[in-house]
């Protein structure tokens, strides 16, 4: 099976596969977001200092994994001899299956977007929560259809990731990666230098480089981890998948070097856009989070600026990019697992899996809508609780998966499989780790206990710290 494995073609493939599966939702609406609540420059600060801390080792830790083993995430730790720690990839796979049922959903509503403001946009502006309510199945006078604006728009999406994925890790990932990640640097340049020159950004720039340290608090710190984990594609185990298909000519350290760095810059420069944006045109009480804020307020942002409704569609072009290369991390992450492990035909799964992820996420979209489909959750202070079908199914990945995955990884890491054999596999090929030392630290001590505060902490007080 071994040598039937598929390989990225070359370096710089695997980089802009892997930091297009780093660079999503996350950097470009939720970063902003969350930096304008944490105090600005404080929170891009601290979000660093998580990045460099905690982000680095587990994902060349992931990496490592995924190169050691040469399989797909559950397959990794039978290969490396540890099948009792099976469960920790098994995690990883429903994880990134529960998420790709909703990413796949917001992705359309992007698609939406795109469309709506190339060919809409003075309906946007006349009324841009109206316009937000239509596509998820709400008319005028309280009226309620089905969201097939909506369900529609995220069939078309499902479909473009299927295509790549069949087409496989070289022609399909890897080429389409190389076309949609430095369209999505060009699209983050241009919208960078129309939001710092609008009349009146000073402010929000000052904001992003000023430091309060009243806002420094525990929950900021655990925000920024959380973020950080989130944005970089950790606890996942994609990166696993992601470095099982690395040939053992690179060097680790310096690949996970670059990818922290990009997603960092990505995520940092879209802060340096929606806050200067925000702050120069609906004022800076305005700048949000979540689907509220990136499908309405920002309508008023494009509305006030000169020629907004290019930018608009640029932006929402950036999205859409940054949408789609992590989504198809993580489609791959399973296909690879299903494949692999049930030695099923790739194509087939491709289709029967995209068609039961679009179907489950239907139902994450007609929650938001007017339909009250209910999940079931628990947290300590507010015990068994019932929300909306699509709050649960982010609580399930947001606060129980992800970091339960991530602990996995630091615990199989640490103590196992043994930091010595990660570093035996980072310093493959003459490459010299120097700071192994504090690598081994890291992952054995430092790295799982923060990961363990976030997830008792989450659901003990029910606070999304991701
Ligand atoms: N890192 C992606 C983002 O920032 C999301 C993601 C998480 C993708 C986990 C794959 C796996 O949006």
């Amino acid at each position: 099976m071994e040598n039937s494995r598929a390989q990225w073609s070359s370096k710089l493939g695997f980089i802009l596969a892997a930091a297009g599966s780093a660079i999503g939702l996350g950097n470009i609406w939720k970063f902003p977001g969350r930096a304008f609540e944490g105090g600005g420059g404080t929170f891009v600060l601290i979000y660093l200092l998580m990045v460099i801390f905690f982000g680095v080792p587990l994902m060349l830790t992931e990496l490592s994994v995924g190169r050691a083993s040469q399989a797909n995430v559950v397959g990794a730790f039978h290969k490396l001899g540890h099948r009792n720690y099976s469960w920790v990839g098994w995690v990883g796979v429903v994880g990134a299956f529960v998420i790709t049922c909703y990413y796949s959903h917001v992705g359309g509503w992007v698609l939406r977007y795109v469309v709506g403001y190339a060919f809409e946009a003075p309906e946007i502006y006349a009324d841009p929560l109206g316009y937000f309510y239509a596509m998820l199945g709400y008319g005028a006078q309280g009226a309620t259809f089905f969201p097939w604006i909506a369900v529609l728009f995220a069939a078309v999406f499902m479909l473009l990731n299927a295509v790549v994925i069949i087409r496989g890790v070289e022609d399909g990932i890897e080429r389409f990666n190389k076309i949609g990640m430095p369209a999505l640097f060009i699209i983050l340049v241009i919208l960078l230098v129309r939001a710092v020159t609008l009349p009146g950004a000073e402010d929000g720039l000052r904001y992003l480089v000023s430091f309060d340290w009243s806002k420094l608090s525990f929950q900021t710190v655990l925000s920024a981890l959380g973020q950080a984990f989130y944005s970089l594609s950790i606890g996942m185990a994609i990166l696993i998948t992601y470095g099982s298909y690395l040939p053992r000519s690179e060097n680790l350290v310096k690949n996970t070097v670059l990818i922290c760095t990009m997603d960092t810059l990505v995520a940092v420069i879209a802060g340096f856009i929606i806050i200067p944006a925000v702050f120069a045109t609906l004022g800076p009480d305005q700048v949000g989070k979540g689907g509220g804020f990136a499908f309405v307020s920002l309508a008023g942002v494009f509305e006030q600026m000169p020629g907004g409704r290019l930018f608009a569609v640029l932006f929402y072009l950036l999205l859409l990019f940054a949408a789609l290369t992590s989504c198809i991390s993580l489609i791959e992450s399973i296909v690879a697992f299903l494949t692999e492990h049930f030695n099923w035909e790739r194509k087939r799964t491709t289709i029967w899996l995209s068609l039961v992820m679009f179907l489950i996420g239907c139902l994450y979209t007609c929650s938001q809508a007017a339909y009250p489909l209910k999940g079931i959750w628990f947290d300590a202070v507010k015990g068994v609780s019932f929300p909306a079908f699509c709050d649960a199914m982010e609580f399930l990945t947001d606060r129980l998966m992800i970091p339960a995955c991530a602990l996995g990884v630091c615990i199989f890491v640490g103590w196992v499989w043994k930091p010595e054999s990660a570093v035996a596999e980072i310093e493959q090929n003459g490459v010299r780790f120097g700071l192994k030392k504090v690598y081994e630290i890291l992952i054995k001590y430092i790295a799982p206990l923060a990961i363990l505060t976030i997830l008792i902490l989450s659901l003990a007080t029910g606070t999304t710290l991701s």
